[in-house]
This record gives C-alpha cells, sequence and structure tokens, in this order.
C-alpha cells in the first residue's frame, strides 16, 4: 500500500532512520541523490518510479504499514520507558519510528493491539466520532453481581467523572469471567467500569477491535503480523464494528 507522492524529506525519514530535520541536513550536505542527480530541495515531490539513493546507498519506500501485535504483559504502548520493555522492541522493522499504537493498553493488559504509520487509519479507528467496537475478555475478583449487565448497558458514573459511559454490552461467561464490549477509549475504561460495579479486574485481555480478531492459536504473545487489505479496509468502513 504505497504512497502516490511525497515531499523528499518525508520520504527519506520513512525510508531510514533519519528524521525529518536530520534528512534535511543530509540534503544540505548533497549525499542524496533523484534520478542520479544530487537534490537538496526537501520540498521536492517523489513518486513510485523515482530513484533516490543516500550515501549511494538505494532507499525502498516501504509504505503505509497495519500491524496486528499480540501485547505480551508486562509491556508497554510508549515510544519511552525506563521500567518496562515496550511493544514496539517486539517489532524487526525499518523506520519503526513512524509506527504507532492505534490506541494503547495498559503495562497489565494483553492481547489485540494495531499499530500504524497511516495516521488517517489511526484516527478513524480510535476517534469516539466512529465508536468502533473493542472487544475484551476480563477475570473478575468477585462473582458478577446480579444487574451488573443491566448497568453497564445503561451506562455508569465512573469515579471522579461527571459524563456516563457510553452504553455497553457485557456477556457473564462464568461467575468470575466475562466479556465486554466497549465503543469508547477512556483511559483504564475497563478496570474503572468493574470498580464502579464494585468488583476488580484481576486479569485483562483484549480481543478485538472494529472487527479484527487475534487468534491466539495463531499469534502467541509476542509475535505480530502484517493486516490483510481486507481487514484494513473493512476495519474503517464498518461502523460500531
Ligand atoms: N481498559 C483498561 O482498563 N485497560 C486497558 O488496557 C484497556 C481498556
Amino acid at each position: 500500500m504505497a504512497k502516490q507522492t511525497q515531499r523528499l524529506d518525508k520520504f527519506l525519514a520513512a525510508t531510514t532512520d533519519l528524521t525529518r530535520s536530520l534528512a534535511k541536513k543530509a540534503l544540505h550536505r548533497e549525499e542524496v541523490k533523484v534520478n542520479g542527480e544530487v537534490v537538496k530541495n526537501p520540498a521536492v515531490q517523489i513518486g513510485d518510479q523515482d530513484e533516490v539513493t543516500w550515501l549511494d546507498q538505494e532507499l525502498q519506500d516501504v509504505g503505509l504499514r497495519y500491524l496486528l501485535v499480540h501485547k505480551p504483559l508486562g509491556y508497554e504502548c510508549t515510544t519511552r520507558s525506563s521500567h518496562h520493555p515496550l511493544v514496539l522492541d517486539l517489532l524487526d522493522l525499518p523506520s519503526k519510528h513512524l509506527i504507532q499504537t492505534v490506541g494503547r493498553l495498559d503495562v497489565e493488559t494483553s492481547g489485540l493491539l494495531l499499530m500504524t504509520d497511516d495516521g488517517q487509519w489511526l484516527h478513524k479507528i480510535t476517534s469516539p466520532r466512529y465508536q468502533k467496537d473493542k472487544v475484551y475478555w476480563a477475570e473478575l475478583a468477585e462473582p458478577l453481581q446480579e444487574d451488573a449487565e443491566k448497568r453497564v448497558a445503561e451506562g455508569l458514573l465512573l469515579e471522579g467523572e461527571d459524563k456516563p459511559t457510553q452504553p455497553a454490552t457485557l456477556e457473564r461467561l462464568t461467575p468470575t469471567q466475562v466479556r465486554l464490549t466497549v465503543t469508547e477509549g477512556r483511559y483504564h475504561l475497563v478496570r474503572r467500569i468493574f470498580a464502579a460495579l464494585g468488583n476488580h479486574v484481576v486479569r485483562l485481555h483484549r480481543e478485538s477491535v472494529a472487527g479484527i480478531h487475534l487468534n491466539t492459536q495463531e499469534l502467541p504473545a509476542g509475535a505480530w503480523r502484517y493486516l490483510t487489505e481486507q481487514e484494513v479496509h473493512q476495519a474503517m468502513q464498518t461502523p460500531g464494528n
């Protein structure tokens, strides 16, 4: 899934480990050639047919990437941490600095994490406007209360907030195991919903987002795969799914 044309400095940042500002410096030092000619202007447009070299190495545009990562427990979704390994460490890919997580999971949550360098797609999946379904499996400290499904479906007031949660769907699997489908992306939402019900989440795992499912048999914790084109398009188009 390649881009049509893009600025040269952006192309360099996408195909090397240079940032945009370091790419501009490399251009200024006359290290970059387009179709055999030195080019210093960072705004020059690069298309699919152009051959770009930096220090005489040909650069290949990796295109837009869409990944499904099985996030293990104990990993952080941020780009820097002194306490935990990063999900980015699981990826052996060029230009990793361009890849962002599509929403976040807590350190102590495992499961499906989407990652991409396509900012527009990321926005469509995470924006509250599109209300994409996110499905979680949770293990609770206490058996679920009788009226929990009804209260979750009606929306709950979370501690420290004045706007109730959007209606969500709760499925009781065993007295202490549940599946919860939410459409919002509030901070620690699932843990706080169960706290509002007087319970406590002891294990949390995300099974799907926007209709994209994690198959844990095919993809063990720490592994990842590219999304299929169909998954990329379906996730964007299907409302609330
Ligand atoms: N809700 C949580 O509480 N934690 C997550 O990681 C995701 C949703």
